[in-house]
C-alpha cells in the first residue's frame, strides 16, 4: 500500500517515483482522498526536483487514462499552441486545413491568464457555439470537414484538476508538468497526427529557447511512444503574433488572413504549420504543401469553410462586434521599433476586460489593441502605434506606452520561426 506523505518525501529528495506511485498521488487526488495541499506539496517537489522521461511519460499516462480516450473513426491533424498574445492561428489553419481535405475536429481552450483563448474568441461571433456533444462533432466533421469546440467527452479529468491547482500554487511552469498536461490532452482528444506550436518569448509559458527546446524533445518523445507522430515547432512569442490583441478584434484579423490580407508574421505562421499539417496527412512533400496552402489564402477556399463553420456553429460572421469607443496611441518620438512587450499587451488588453483576472469573470469580447507597428518598423513622431478598443475601463496611457522601446539605429525583423524538432532531429 502506498502512502502519500512518502511520495511527497521521496520525490523531495529528487528520487525517481514508480509508475505505481504517480497513479496513487494522481487519482487519489482526483477522486478526492488527497487533499489540495499535500498534491500541492507534491506539484512542487516536482517542480524544483523536475521528472525524468520515464516518470514524465508515465505520468502523461495516467493523466490520459484518468477520462475518456476518444476514436475519432477519421484520421484528423491536431494543432496546438502552447499559448501566447495575438495568437489566434488556430482560426486561420483550421477552415484552412479542411479546405485542403484535411480533417480538423479542434478542441481549443479559454483565455488563461494574460494568453488569449480560442474559445474566447470564436465566442465573440454572435450566437457561435462552442458546447457541442461528440457525435455532433462527428457528424459536422464528416458534412464540412472542420469543427473547433470547447469539449468533446470528459476528457483528462486529472489535467482539470491538477491545472486548476497548478495555476494557483506557482506550479505553472515546469516541463514535466507542462509536456504530461498538453500530451495527456492531445492524445486523448483522437487525432492522429499532432503539431504543436511551442511559443518561446517574453509573452509565452517558456522565456528562453533552451527550456522550449526540452520542452519539445520531452513531447515529441511522448507522442511517438504512444504511436503518434508529433512535431514541435518553436515560434517568437516576444512581440505579439499579427497586429490584433483581443477578442473579436483577432477574429477579424483572421477573417481577414483568410482573404488573403493578413499581417506579414501570422501569414509566415500559417504557412508554415499549414503546410507542415497537409505533409503529414497527405504524405506530401513540404514545399508541394506551402504552394497549396498559399492558393487556398490567395482563392479564399479557407474563408469560405470559416463561413461555413460559423454558420453550423450557429454564429453570425457577419455580427462581429467592437467596443464602442477606440482611441489613437501616437508615437511621442521618431525611431526604430526595438520591443514590443507581448507579456505587457496581454495584460493591459486583460485589464480591459478581453481576459479574466477570476474563473467566474465575465469578458468583454470586444475590447482589446490594434498594433500599427511592429518590431523592425520605422516609425515617425505622431505615427499612431496602437488603436486601443475599450468600454467602461480607463484607458491606462502610460502603461500602453511603456510596452514600446525604441531604438535610433535600424533594428532587424525579428526571427518568426526558430525551429522544428521531430523525432528524427532528436
Ligand atoms: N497548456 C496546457 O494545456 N497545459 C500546461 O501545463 C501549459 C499550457
Amino acid at each position: 500500500m502506498y502512502n502519500i506523505l512518502e511520495i511527497i518525501e521521496k520525490k523531495s529528495k529528487g528520487l525517481e517515483l514508480t509508475k505505481a506511485e504517480i497513479d496513487y498521488a494522481v487519482m487519489g487526488y482526483v477522486n478526492g482522498d488527497i487533499p489540495d495541499y499535500q498534491m500541492s506539496a507534491l506539484l512542487m517537489a516536482i517542480y524544483l526536483k523536475g521528472m525524468t522521461d520515464k516518470e514524465t511519460t508515465d505520468l502523461t499516462d495516467v493523466m490520459l487514462h484518468s477520462g475518456e480516450v476518444l476514436d475519432l473513426g477519421f484520421d484528423s491533424v491536431d494543432k496546438h499552441s502552447t499559448g501566447g498574445v495575438g495568437d489566434k492561428t488556430t482560426i486561420v489553419l483550421a477552415p484552412l486545413m479542411a479546405a485542403l481535405d484535411v480533417k480538423v475536429a479542434k478542441m481549443s481552450g479559454r483565455g488563461l491568464g494574460h494568453t488569449g483563448g480560442t474559445i474566447d474568441k470564436l465566442e465573440a461571433i454572435n450566437g457561435f457555439q462552442t458546447d457541442i456533444s461528440l457525435d455532433d462533432v462527428k457528424k459536422q466533421v464528416e458534412d464540412i470537414g472542420v469543427a473547433i469546440v470547447s469539449q468533446m467527452g470528459n476528457l483528462c479529468p486529472a489535467d482539470k484538476k491538477l491545472y486548476a491547482l497548478r495555476d494557483v500554487t506557482g506550479t505553472v511552469a515546469s516541463i514535466p508538468l507542462i509536456a504530461s498536461s498538453i500530451m495527456s490532452k492531445k492524445l486523448a482528444s483522437g487525432a492522429s497526427k499532432i503539431i504543436i506550436d511551442l511559443k518561446v518569448g517574453k509573452g509565452a509559458l517558456m522565456t528562453n529557447l533552451e527550456d522550449a527546446k526540452e520542452l519539445a524533445r520531452v513531447m515529441v518523445n511522448i507522442g511517438h511512444l504512444n504511436g503518434k507522430e508529433t512535431i514541435c515547432v518553436l515560434t517568437n512569442m516576444d512581440e505579439p503574433l499579427g497586429n490584433a490583441v483581443g477578442n473579436s478584434l483577432e477574429v477579424l484579423e483572421a477573417i481577414e488572413t483568410l482573404k488573403g490580407n493578413g499581417p506579414k508574421d501570422l501569414n509566415e505562421l500559417v504557412i508554415n504549420l499549414g503546410s507542415l499539417m497537409l505533409s503529414l496527412e497527405k504524405n506530401m512533400p513540404v514545399e508541394e504543401a506551402i504552394e497549396y496552402v498559399e492558393n487556398a489564402l490567395k482563392n479564399g477556399l479557407g474563408y469560405e469553410k470559416l463561413v461555413e463553420m460559423v454558420k453550423y456553429q450557429h454564429g453570425d460572421i457577419d455580427n462581429i462586434p467592437v467596443s464602442a469607443k477606440k482611441f489613437d496611441i501616437k508615437a511621442y518620438q521618431s525611431g526604430y521599433i526595438k520591443s514590443i512587450d507581448a507579456l505587457k499587451i496581454g495584460e493591459l488588453a486583460r485589464k480591459l476586460g478581453a481576459g479574466r483576472f477570476t474563473k467566474d469573470d465575465v469578458i468583454d469580447p470586444t475590447v482589446g489593441f490594434v498594433l500599427h507597428k511592429k518590431v523592425g518598423d520605422k516609425v515617425l513622431k505622431d505615427d499612431v502605434l496602437i488603436t486601443a478598443y475599450y468600454n467602461e475601463k480607463d484607458l491606462p496611457l502610460a502603461d500602453i506606452f511603456d510596452c514600446f522601446e525604441y531604438s535610433d539605429e535600424e533594428v532587424a525583423k525579428p526571427t518568426l520561426i526558430y525551429e522544428i524538432i521531430k523525432k528524427e532531429t532528436l
